[in-house]
């Protein structure tokens, strides 16, 4: 018989459970779609809403544009794709951001949607006594940005099906971390934020079940002791897709994956190694690596991608992840499975894994000739949080590795329960990021 703390964990991983590859899986369903039948991937409120051009010269707007930029455009054989400063499992973009602007001379206050394609943002809502910290458990009015991450689940169920679930909460993360990023370089103090009344705000932006909010950054200060109130009207549906097909089990999954945070931890500020203007490159030059060159990356490069990824988060919520990294190219160090942290990198079992980790990255050339790939698992105690949690230090991860001169790319797909066997670990694998050295004609200087 199950003890009742099996049920409860079983019940907690059902998500994860019901969304794994394994070498049956992707035979039987390898996730081929028309790509012409791709759902629009951008957002657009309609004319009326009075928008605004984000001006590179003004700082606040060089911010706004650095969290969602465009930075490059790849042709594909079904067209021009627009890639952005964030990446996204399989370039398909669920997540949308919103910006809330109060009191900051010359904008009007506000709750905006960004643009990244008409570099502009769209003014959606006007405050008076109420806002997005109406929402928060601390209600008190901040003189700044609220940024709001949301998820347009169809752009990536499209393809991916119920394995999306996953990949918007990654993505999610990942953009956190492009805001991250662009908080760091602009100099803006800033904190994330996973516990409010994301259902009733879903509501009030008139989300309905077609997208819905993943978490918050603060880039701002409580101003006075006042309480701001819910938005006081609704905003009205609008689609961000030109077409929508539902997926229930995504829909369930979005409210069932979050728990509210039992604990809340002193908000810590992370100190990355990095000079402030190659950062700025480093977030405008960031790409996946399509091919890595098989050779060996310095000891002190991988320390310093360590560094980097294990920064404090800066939220009250603490980390609900852990970091094995299969080293496979480092200069000085042992091939094998490492766990990363705890005040040192300790190796589990020692060997050549290289064949084996392309195998379980579901035969991705990537991970076999990658210098390391650093797995994030976790209990799943709050999975949603989790999976946002382990694409912010994916992010962390592609830009360190950007600045340091090679490649990175995350890998979503892999063979879940024999990658968990492999890292002879009880927690579940949530994500694979591989770094790398790069081809001198892929190197982008
Ligand atoms: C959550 C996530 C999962 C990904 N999984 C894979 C993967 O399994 N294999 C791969 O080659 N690339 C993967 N990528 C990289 C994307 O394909 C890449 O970000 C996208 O094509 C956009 O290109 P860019 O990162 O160069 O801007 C992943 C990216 C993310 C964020």
């Amino acid at each position: 018989m199950l003890s009742s703390r099996t049920i409860e964990n079983k019940d907690r991983n059902k998500y994860h459970e019901a969304t794994k590859h394994s070498a049956i899986s992707v035979q039987i369903d390898p996730n081929y779609v028309d790509a012409t039948t791709q759902p629009a991937a951008f957002k657009r409120y309609p004319k009326f809403f009075r928008r605004f051009p984000l001006e590179l010269n003004n700082p606040l707007h060089r911010f706004l544009s650095l969290t969602s930029a465009i930075t490059f455009q790849k042709q594909y054989r079904d067209g021009i794709h627009s890639l952005r400063v964030q990446p996204s499992a399989g370039a398909l973009y669920p997540t949308e951001i919103y910006v809330q602007i109060r009191g900051i001379n010359g904008m009007l206050d506000g709750i905006y949607h960004l643009e990244p394609d008409s570099r502009s943002i769209a003014l959606i809502y006007e405050l008076i006594d109420d806002g997005l910290e109406g929402y928060f458990s601390d209600d008190r009015p901040i003189k700044g940005c609220i940024f709001l991450v949301s998820c347009v689940y169809f752009r990536s169920s499209w393809k991916y099906k119920n394995r999306s679930l996953r990949y918007c909460f990654l993505d999610s993360g990942h953009h956190l971390g492009a805001i991250e990023a662009a908080a760091c370089v602009s100099s803006y103090p800033y904190q994330l934020l996973f516990d409010f009344d994301r259902l009733a705000l879903n509501d009030d932006l008139g989300f309905e079940n077609k997208e819905f909010v993943a978490a918050v950054a603060i880039a701002g200060k409580a101003k006075d002791n006042k309480s701001v109130r819910k938005l006081r009207s609704p905003l009205p549906f609008v689609a961000a897709t030109d077409y929508f097909e539902p997926n229930l089990f995504i829909e369930e999954g979005c409210k069932q994956t979050w728990v509210k945070n039992p604990e809340k931890q002193p908000i810590q500020v992370p100190k990355f190694p990095f000079e402030s203007k190659r950062m700025l490159q480093a977030i405008q030059r960031r790409r996946s690596a399509r091919k890595f060159h098989p050779s060996s990356i310095g000891l002190d490069d991988f320390l310093t991608v360590c560094n980097a990824m294990q920064q404090p988060i800066s939220s009250e919520n603490a980390a609900a992840f852990e970091i094995y990294a299969a080293v496979q190219r480092v200069t000085g160090m042992q091939s094998g499975i490492y766990q990363i942290g705890g005040g040192g990198n300790y190796c589990l079992k020692q060997g050549d894994f290289h064949d084996r980790a392309g195998y379980l990255c579901i035969n991705q050339a990537i991970a076999r000739d990658s210098a390391v790939v650093f797995f994030v698992v976790s209990d799943c105690r709050n999975y949603q949080v989790a999976l946002q949690q382990a694409g912010l230090v994916g992010q962390r991860i592609y830009l360190a590795a950007t600045y340091l001169n090679f490649g990175c790319s995350g890998i979503g797909a892999f063979f879940d329960d024999e990658t968990q066997a492999f890292l002879e670990t009880d927690l579940n694998v949530l994500y694979a990021i591989a770094i790398g050295n790069l081809f001198d004609r892929d190197r982008i200087n």
